[in-house]
């Protein structure tokens, strides 16, 4: 297995305001990486630089051995991203929408109808986003990351606002992917999800990596020997005094 995101020394400053110190991060090919942290801790920021969507202001992004921003376009052709937020075209139908970015990815067509079904709206091909419930929303931005068949697929919140049955779906969805051998870097507050889901979780706070493990790794870690991620994450990051 080889590292198939690796940073080294990955920075931002916006203006004068340093918001990500240095960050050394590496995941191997086929895991399920949680990435966690208090809120405006540098997820979005980081996931942003790692997607080649923002600039570093220091460091380097390597994405399956291609590197930012100079192989931008290699990189980018290995990996898909859900955005924590996201513009949809409500005029659109669900398929409409992945024949629009199909073609700007200059991915096949022949794989909305498959995407459709994997996601679990394929009767609603033909349906108007804007008839679409949130989690319908989240699966189908997850349907559009997947149209270029990513090696690596980013993940910022996606079951952010989603009742248990969404967090579910989305949750086996995932699930399935990694098992295809799709590499996950999923950020997300629900410790339980990432818990189930995750091989191996890194914390961030106020824009420093402070532990990096498996779930057995951050209990010595934080020695909290048989402590839930929630017990480990509120000590780690000093939302508790306990
Ligand atoms: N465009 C921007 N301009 C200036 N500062 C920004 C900008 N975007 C983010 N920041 C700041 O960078 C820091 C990290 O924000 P970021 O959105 O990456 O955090 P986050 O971990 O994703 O938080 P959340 O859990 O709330 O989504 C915060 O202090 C935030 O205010
Ligand atoms: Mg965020």
């Amino acid at each position: 297995m080889h590292d198939i995101i690796v940073t080294t020394g990955l920075s931002k400053a916006y203006d004068q305001k340093q918001v990500i110190h240095s960050l050394n991060l590496r995941v191997e090919e086929g895991e399920f990486f949680g990435f966690l942290g208090p809120n405006g801790a540098g997820k979005t920021t980081t996931i942003r630089m790692l997607t080649g969507i923002l600039a570093p202001t220091g460091g380097t992004v390597t994405i399956d051995g291609h590197r930012l921003p100079d192989e931008r376009e290699e990189a980018v052709r290995s990996l898909g991203a859900v955005p924590e937020s996201r513009g949809f075209y409500e005029w659109m139908t669900a398929e409409e929408y992945l024949a629009f970015f199909a073609e700007l990815y200059g991915a096949e067509r022949m794989r909305i109808d498959e995407l459709l079904a994997a996601t679990g709206l394929a009767d609603r091909k033909h349906a108007l986003i804007s008839t679409f419930s949130f989690g319908m929303r989240q699966r189908l931005g997850i349907a559009r990351a997947l149209l270029n068949r990513p090696r690596i697929l980013f993940l910022d919140e996606p079951t952010i606002g989603l009742d248990p049955q969404g967090q579910e779906d989305i949750q086996r969805l995932l699930r399935k992917l990694n098992r295809d051998g799709v590499t996950i870097f999923l950020s997300s507050h629900l410790l339980n999800e990432v818990s189930s889901l995750c091989t191996r979780i890194g914390i961030i706070d106020k824009g420093r990596l402070i532990a990096e493990g498996t779930l057995a790794e951050l209990q010595t870690k934080s020695k909290m020997k048989g402590g839930s991620l929630t017990d480990i994450f509120l000590r780690l990051t000093g939302g508790t005094k306990s």
